[in-house]
């Protein structure tokens, strides 16, 4: 089974967005991943619509959009219009999972939902069937370049037997953060199919080189 790269461009050169967006376009990554943030969810702020709207310009490529905000239900019709492919909501920041899962659909959108490292798999077991993409999150949530947590092969795994006994063979596992070569094999052979990748792509010497072998694994 062939996996899915998307590098976020949270560790993108902000002041070159357009060659950044280029490259990817140009790469082996098939999707981009854009981590929205709000400074309440978590302790940092990247980057809102307007920065999006530029972005989806540009790109040629699926957008996979990573909501770190809360109440994220206000702005799913925003994203939808915004061009967005995938939408990831936290579990943490929804109080009606279920409704905000079937809204994302409804948009016309592939729904997400991410986990902190703290939340155990078993609290999507009942929306299992309402989801795309369930995105781990291999770090706290906010900033990039931070190192991977270990316990994330066990989720991973935790994960993949829960979708399957569930009957959702179709969702994605998504990986988030501190992914590079020296995981990337691990997590796949663990049960994940998406992976996303900021430092280790755009702060490489050659993020062509990088994305191409984080493809070709
Ligand atoms: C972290 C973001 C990640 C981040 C990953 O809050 O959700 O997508 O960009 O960055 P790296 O790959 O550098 O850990
Ligand atoms: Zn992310």
């Amino acid at each position: 089974m062939s996996h899915i790269l998307a590098p976020s461009l949270l560790a993108a050169d902000f002041a070159n967005l357009q060659r950044d967006v280029e490259l990817v376009n140009a790469s082996a990554a098939q999707w981009f991943h854009l981590d929205v943030m709000d400074g309440v969810f978590v302790p940092n702020i990247s980057f809102g619509m307007p920065v999006m709207e530029a972005i989806a310009r540009h790109a040629t490529k699926p957008l996979d959009v990573h909501l770190m905000i809360v109440d994220p239900d206000r702005y799913i019709q925003t994203f939808a219009d915004l061009g967005a492919d995938v939408l990831t909501v936290h579990a943490e920041a929804c109080t009606h999972l279920h409704r905000t899962l079937g809204a994302i659909r409804s948009a016309g959108m592939k729904a997400g939902v991410a986990l902190n490292p703290h939340t155990p798999v078993e609290s999507i077991r009942d929306v299992a069937k309402d989801l795309d993409l369930v995105c781990l999150m291999s770090v706290n949530p906010g900033f990039g370049g931070q190192s991977f947590i270990e316990r994330t092969y066990a989720k991973t795994r935790a994960l993949r037997t829960l979708l399957t006994e569930e009957g959702a063979v179709e969702a994605h596992i998504e990986i988030d953060g501190g992914v590079g070569l020296g995981n990337a094999k691990a997590l796949l052979e663990a049960g994940a199919d998406v992976l996303v990748a900021g430092s280790s792509v755009f702060r490489a010497s050659d993020p062509m080189r990088a994305a191409h072998d984080l493809v070709h694994l």
